[in-house]
């Protein structure tokens, strides 16, 4: 459904939830409140730089490794995966590729090895050197590895695409391509002041808008979302089978014939763009995992901002002062992962029901001290 952009009065009805963000949470909390019968309107601003499509696709919660809470929700998220593509596959007829081949994390030396001995997570195995080479023979140096059997990614590429056709086929879901300026959140009903000069008015807004969210004028409290930049890579060549993390950086294979490389953390604000440090380093990061990746060809060099929260988890469900504006960003090195189960929480606490997660760790009051309770 497009929208109206013309001869439409100042003030217009966004439906039961304005979302802002078209990106992978943005488009997942639409899908999953469209499957609960709500009216949506998304408003999705155009950055470069958007996380979703310039990520790795990585679901890994083996080695990007949470606690507790925040660690059962991330396992429950790269759980929920094979039936949501399955279920995107149903609607669309698109099959999302997802692999669930395991992902390794090399160790170089022993006391690196060692440091990660911690307690054993499930699905966890220590590979020795022979292991590791008979599993994938291209891999160098390394002297030892966690294998994390249930890991692996998706192609979150592939994955956009779908979700948006999804939610732009469904008569219940309305795309506006507009820049939010400001909340007004005085009164019980939230309004969402757009640079086009219109204010859209929801029962309830959801703040999706990725590394932009802290951006977002009116918003109660400040919200600590910052932009990393993560420098990219694509490499001609397919060596390593497994998605692989060596110290410096990671490799995913994708489709059979290429390998994505990823990814540098830097804070330069909301600056997209490549360096010559950056593309070194990835390359160096790759070929300690695999030498054989020095001769590869590089098909594409890009960049993406992560929306980075100071300590690495989501901003998840509602402002504890103004219930009507539910959270939904600040994912961090795990939006891939976290996107799909994020959009479920969401549609559940937005329909009044419970989420059936503990959502404690990601709660905004974390950052102010404030007590918030999900039901
Ligand atoms: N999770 C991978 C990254 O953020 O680079």
């Amino acid at each position: 459904m497009t929208y109206p952009t013309e001869g439409t009065p100042a003030l217009v009805r966004g439906g039961d939830v304005v979302i802002i963000g078209g990106g992978l949470v943005g488009l997942a909390c639409a899908a999953a409140l469209s499957a609960r019968g709500a009216d949506i309107t998304i408003v999705a601003d155009h950055h470069p730089g958007e996380a979703s499509r310039a990520a790795a696709g990585m679901l890994a919660p083996g080695v990007e490794r949470a606690d507790g809470a925040a660690h059962t929700f991330a396992i429950a998220a790269r759980d929920l995966y094979p039936s949501y593509v399955e279920a995107l596959a149903e609607v669309t007829g698109t099959i999302v590729p997802v692999n669930r081949d395991g992902v390794l994390e090399l160790f170089f030396e022993e006391r690196e090895a060692d440091a990660r001995r911690t307690a054993p997570i499930d699905g966890q195995r220590w590979l020795t050197r022979a292991e590791l080479h008979s599993m994938e023979p291209a891999i160098g140096e390394a002297v030892s590895a966690i294998f994390y059997s249930n890991d692996g990614s998706v192609d979150n590429v592939v994955l956009m695409r779908v979700l948006r056709e999804l939610v732009e086929a469904s008569s219940t879901v309305t795309i506006v391509q507009d820049h939010v300026t400001a909340l007004d959140l005085e009164n019980e009903r939230p309004l969402v002041h757009l640079a086009s000069g219109r204010t859209m008015i929801g029962s309830t807004v959801v703040l999706a808008a990725g590394a932009w969210s802290g951006g977002v004028g009116g918003l109660p409290r400040p919200l600590p979302v910052e932009p990393v930049r993560g420098q990219m890579l694509a490499l001609a060549a397919t060596p390593v089978r497994h998605v692989t993390y060596g110290p410096h950086g990671y490799v995913v294979p994708r489709g059979g014939a290429h390998t994505v490389v990823g990814a540098t953390m830097e804070h330069v604000g909301f600056e997209v763009g490549i360096t010559s440090e950056g593309m070194n380093a990835l390359a160096e990061a790759a070929n300690r995992i695999a030498p054989s990746f020095a001769s590869a060809r590089v098909l594409e060099r890009w960049s993406g901002l992560r929306p980075v929260t100071p300590d690495l988890l989501p901003i998840i469900g509602p402002d504890p002062e103004y219930p009507p504006l539910l959270y939904a960003c600040g994912h961090s090195r795990n939006g891939i992962l976290l996107g799909p189960l994020t959009g479920e929480c969401i549609a559940a606490i937005a329909s009044g029901e419970a989420p059936g997660l503990d959502l404690s760790p990601f709660s905004v009051a974390r950052f102010s001290g404030l007590q918030i309770t999900v039901n």
